[in-house]
């Protein structure tokens, strides 16, 4: 039976599911727009579904046994297709998010340690420091200032990449850097008729000549870092630098000893700054928006925030209960990566269908975390789904803000541990309110973000900071 919201339930803004599924025309112009208007009221009701596109087949699976085949079972089967490829990895094609095969088993294996806990939890105290520089820069704001949240959150976690893999600095201006990075974004986040026609992506896309550019940009800073890098590490005596360049630097292959060549730690660097930016972002700034409009989590991240942030930094994210609950409610509302997509090698039965080789696989965290038959209210905001106690009701599979199986994000702890800090700083600092007349509206290019940014009212809590952090 389908939920009726209760009238204390807060429903978050989202795009009302279409009555029916679209023409390819009307397709068309709505992934233009915004790729969450085209899903129909039967995505989020059925487990899968058929589509007939006009060079190929494509399925969007919502079961979570068809899921796991997909993803992890069979995962051997399915390649990255063109589309995401494109889009979530243009420009790095020596990363980890694009490369295939031994290739993608060799660099998984050798930038696993990178992303270990205790490497992560070693970058808590940066990721403290970033946050506690913002909120001073807040307060000199003035009381009252008003800040756009999605703006902020872009800067901050682009700062707490640039101190975790640059901690002596990047050498150039960030702001620089931060618009290269802009125009990188607003370049291949379009899915055009070129994609849904299945044209390979050799085919030349509209803005293909400023992505050049910008990469060229951004190759440019990131090997005149690594060469520097390169030259003090081999400087005996020299203090090393304790950050992922050095972990990357320093990687080796397991079977045969082998460092990584410039262009996989330069597409690696890009890849770790593009994966973890963004997508980081819109989960702190959700997170930041849905607290707006409920007193009582607010209070209680707020009481948690002051209880927690004076002890000591070691395991301090896995303190903030119920400020980690927030951040996963806002991944499942609103998921950075709000689809995934595989192509099909070889025949393959998925439920009760046929997948032909070459179909087009969509599983979509953006329906899985609001299908009707999965979760119970999907589209109310209910952190308390997240705490400890709750948390084994919710099916495997049918979460899956990082992804899952060998392909699944390597930044998962980095990013839960980041967005718990930091939200759990800004929320001890501030009581920040949204703008009334602000139109918050979810909008996927290449990540899911509030259309036309958070704009809210910053004001002083009076909480004092605690010394040692700053210390
Ligand atoms: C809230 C923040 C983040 C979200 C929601 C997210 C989401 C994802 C998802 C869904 C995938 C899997 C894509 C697929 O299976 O096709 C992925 C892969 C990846 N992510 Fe993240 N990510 C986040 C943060 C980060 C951070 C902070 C980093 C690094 C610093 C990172 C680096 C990567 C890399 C390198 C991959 C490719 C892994 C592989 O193919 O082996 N991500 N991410």
């Amino acid at each position: 039976m389908r939920y009726r919201p209760g009238p204390a339930d807060y429903r978050p803004p989202r795009p009302e599911p279409l009555a029916q599924r679209p023409g390819l025309l009307e397709l068309l112009t709505r992934l233009r727009r915004n790729p969450l208007e085209c899903w129909s009221a039967e995505f989020f009701d059925q487990p899968i579904i058929h589509i007939k596109l006009p060079l190929m087949n494509a399925f969007v699976v919502n079961e979570p046994g068809a899921i796991r085949r997909v993803l992890m079972d069979n995962a051997d089967n399915y390649r990255k297709d063109p589309i995401q490829r494109r889009i979530l990895s243009s420009g790095f094609a020596d990363g980890l998010l694009s490369v295939e095969g031994e290739r993608w088993q060799t660099q998984r294996r050798m930038l696993a340690p990178l992303f270990s806990k205790r490497t992560v939890n070693s970058f808590a105290t940066a990721m403290l420091n970033a946050a506690e520089r913002l909120a001073d820069e807040w307060t000199r704001l003035g009381n009252g200032a008003i800040v756009d949240i999605a703006a902020e959150m872009t800067l901050i976690t682009l700062n707490v990449l640039a101190m975790t893999i640059f901690s002596d600095g990047i050498g150039e201006d960030l702001n620089e850097f931060r618009s290269a990075m802009n125009t990188y974004f607003g370049v291949i986040g379009r899915i055009g008729a070129l994609d849904l026609l299945g044209l390979p992506p050799a085919i030349p896309r509209p803005g293909g000549a400023r992505l050049r550019r910008t990469m060229g940009y951004f190759e440019g800073i990131i090997d005149e870092i690594i060469e520097k890098r390169r030259r003090r590490m081999s400087a005996s005596g020299s203090e090393q630098p304790s950050d992922l360049l050095s972990l990357l630097l320093r990687a080796l292959d397991p079977s045969t000893g082998q460092s990584m060549s410039l262009a996989e730690v330069r597409s690696n660097v890009l890849t770790f700054l593009s994966a973890g930016h963004e997508t980081t972002a819109n989960a702190l700034a959700w997170s930041i928006f849905l607290l707006s409009q409920s007193p009582e989590w607010r209070a209680q991240v707020q009481e948690e925030a002051e209880r927690e942030l004076d002890a000591p930094v070691d395991c301090l994210a896995e303190r903030l209960i119920a400020t980690r609950a927030v951040v996963e409610e806002a991944l499942r509302l609103y998921p950075p990566i709000a689809a995934l997509s595989r192509t099909a090698r070889r025949a393959d039965i998925l439920g009760d269908f046929y997948v032909k080789p070459g179909s087009l696989v969509v599983i979509a965290p953006y329906v899985l975390h609001r299908h009707w038959r999965l979760w119970d209210r999907p589209d109310v905001f209910d952190p308390a789904r997240f705490l400890p106690t709750a948390r084994s009701a919710i099916p495997r599979f049918a979460y899956l803000p990082f992804g899952v199986g060998p392909r699944t994000c390597i930044g998962s702890s980095f990013a839960l541990q980041e967005a718990t800090i930091v939200l759990a700083v800004l929320m001890r600092r501030f009581d920040l309110k949204l703008m009334p007349n602000a139109r918050i509206w979810p909008m996927q290019k290449i990540t899911l973000r509030p259309a036309t940014g958070v704009p809210m009212r910053v004001a002083s809590r009076g909480a004092q900071i605690g010394t040692i952090l700053l210390a």
